[in-house]
């Protein structure tokens, strides 16, 4: 997932789109580049990298002119390099383009241009954009005209920013598809464009998420916004409530450690406004629920992608305990090609961190073509997934900046049960006396998450004892067994050691063979209905010399007599258990990763938001 950052105004663009794009540095790169209009001229300067190599470049050969635009590749057509590193320019060296997505057509276009004489100079698809819009300058367009042109030829998903030095009044750019969104950043008297609101919110709170489709004229006194077939938009602006410092780190070393730790005020932001405690009620006005549509609601798929789809794996049993609608966890990849079996009798809810991942977006179109109710949980505000929903619940906790998901896991869990609540109650399927009951238990959340994360300096121990391993099972049973996979998915990617979750009713069937004295055994065993079931799990990984790690409730000493180590968390009600037994195992994770000495908040090969198929 690629990072933009455009500036137009009186000011250097160099510094702001420099700063723009550090505030970025979370998405990913490979490659980094920026060009600024100077003298009449597009300067340009790039190369493979970090930032802090574009920084040296540019420090070495400083550039000062308005308007910039900046650019992090991640690649996908073309290894990283200074020739394949946006931004790209064109043969008159006059227009400049820099691009997040993939041009589908871009090998018959090359051949086309080719044809005509056109010389190449990177391996990238995107280099083909700067070209047609050359292409329709020369046959007498203006760099608007051009542009439309050339949006509406190229193939595929994204987002798009274009200078050009013979019209350095405006920048054009434009949003097709889902390829990350593009947020324009409304100034006094200059103006921005960002892929994400933390490169600008320095500057400005007041935001235009452009839509698909949609193209913009970004110049110092305004924004003009149309559809790419030409029709005039009224576009929206946003007012962003949280502030620059939210998507700072503080006095945490990652991003990744600040969100874990966040989470008390993120999960308190979660519930605000929306639970009446005397009551003991649910109200989420977003979703326009009505007792008729809650009633003739026939069957929920929850579809996501990696973290959120294990949090949509506790959400389906929470919605299936509570309300007895039949409910089914889809992964986005595999439900977008399954040709479901969803109607208008159904909802499809997808659960989305950035609302831009490209699988659940498409799974999420999947069943708007099949005429289901769509709705969502979904954090970044104005975000595509919340846009294309009936009814979508924010999450409300602020900025996850950090790859690895934390927050955004802890977060729907608790959205999906307050739907769940609601959806009983509308449906006349749960009784004053439980639902006041299931209601009163959210009292408990800020609490019992705050004093799971201050077990972190045993849980740090624990992780200096584990740093070596090579592979380790998660083993969770019921509503803590979605926790086993996402405690194995954040070892996985940040420390890069294999780790699997997995059924733990499910071991015998196979997989115990793998325990011996190499294979650690994490056992998720809180108080839980399954409890029981957990205890001999873990006495069958013990009898195979499995080391075992017990995510246990404080004061289970059996437990505890049992397992090699534990990780406490304290008494929680079940249903809303996996929102504390999963924090020890986001800070061994965490752990584990600082102490082998990885880039925990920019792990090799990932990207916060998979805005590509
Ligand atoms: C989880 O730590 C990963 N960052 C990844 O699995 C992520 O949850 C997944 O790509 C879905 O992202 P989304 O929530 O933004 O849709």
């Amino acid at each position: 997932m690629c990072g933009i950052v455009g500036y137009i105004g009186p000011r250097d663009a160099t510094p702001i789109v420099l700063n723009g794009l550090k505030k970025l540095e979370y998405r990913g790169y490979d490659s980094a580049g920026l060009a600024v209009i100077q003298d009449g001229r597009i300067e340009i300067r790039r190369d493979a990298g970090k930032l802090s190599r574009l920084t040296e470049l540019v420090n070495g050969s400083p550039l000062h002119g308005t308007p910039g635009v900046g650019h992090t590749r991640w690649a996908t057509h073309g290894a990283p390099s200074a020739r394949n590193a946006h931004p790209h320019l064109g043969a008159t060296g006059r227009v400049v383009v820099v691009h997040n997505g993939i041009v589908e057509n871009f090998l018959e276009l090359r051949d086309e241009l080719t044809a005509e004489g056109v010389e190449f100079n990177s391996d990238t698809d995107t280099e083909v954009i700067v070209h047609l819009v050359e292409h329709h300058l020369a046959s007498g367009c203006d760099l608007v005209e051009a542009a439309r042109r050339t949006f509406r030829e190229i193939a595929g998903a994204h987002a798009i920013v274009l200078l050009s030095a013979d019209e350095p009044d405006k920048i054009v750019c434009a949003r097709i598809g889902n390829a990350g969104g593009l947020v324009l950043g409304m100034g006094e008297g200059e103006n921005f464009i960002a892929s994400d609101i933390p490169a600008i919110l320095e500057h400005t709170r007041q935001v235009i998420f452009l839509e698909s489709r949609q193209m913009a004229v970004v110049t110092r006194s305004g924004v003009e916004v149309e559809t790419l077939e030409g029709a005039q938009v009224t576009p929206k602006v946003t007012l962003i409530s949280w502030d620059a410092a939210a998507a700072e780190k503080g006095e945490y070393r990652h991003f990744m450690q600040k969100e874990i730790h966040e989470q008390v005020r993120s999960l308190t932001e979660t519930l605000a406004g929306r639970v009446d405690f005397t009551e003991g009620s649910i109200s989420l006005p977003e979703l326009n629920l009505t007792p008729e549509l809650a009633g003739n609601i026939h069957k929920i798929t929850i579809t996501a992608c990696g973290t959120a789809a294990y949090a949509g794996m506790v959400g389906r049993q929470l919605i299936e305990s509570i309300t007895r609608i039949p409910c089914q966890m889809e992964i986005a990849s595999e439900f977008r090609y399954s040709d479901p079996i969803v109607d208008q009798h159904d909802v499809v809810l997808a659960i989305s961190q950035s609302g831009e991942t490209a699988d659940t977006l498409a799974a999420m179109e999947e069943g708007r073509r099949k005429g289901a109710i769509l709705w969502s949980i979904v954090n970044a505000v104005g975000s595509q997934a919340m846009r294309v929903s009936n009814g979508s619940i924010s999450m409300q906790t602020g900025p996850e900046i950090g790859v690895a998901s934390t927050k955004a896991f802890t977060a729907p869990l608790v959205d999906q049960y307050m739907l769940a609540i609601l959806l009983g109650d509308l449906r006349g399927t749960l009784s004053e006396k439980t639902r006041r009951a299931l209601v009163a238990d959210l009292r408990l959340i800020p609490d019992v998450v705050g004093r799971a994360l201050s077990h972190e300096e045993e849980v740090k121990k624990i992780a200096w004892e584990l740093k070596d391993v090579r592979d380790c099972l998660y083993l969770g049973r019921g509503i803590n067994m979605p926790v086993a996979y996402e405690g194995a998915l954040k070892l996985k990617e940040i420390s890069y050691i294999h780790a699997e979750g997995y059924p733990a009713g499910e071991m015998k069937h196979g997989p115990i063979a793998l325990i011996d004295e190499n294979m650690p055994v994490v056992c998720i065993a809180p108080k839980d209905p399954w409890h029981d079931k957990m205890i001999s799990q873990i006495q069958q990984a013990k009898a195979r010399g499995g080391t075992v790690i017990a995510v246990a409730t404080e004061g289970d000493e059996l437990v505890a007599s049992l397992a090699d180590h534990v990780l406490w968390v304290p008494e929680c009600p079940w249903m809303l258990s996996p929102v504390v037994t999963v924090i020890p195992l986001q800070l061994l994770a965490y752990h584990i990763a600082v102490i082998r000495g990885l880039d925990v908040d920019q792990p090799r090969n990932l990207a916060k938001s998979v805005t590509v198929e």
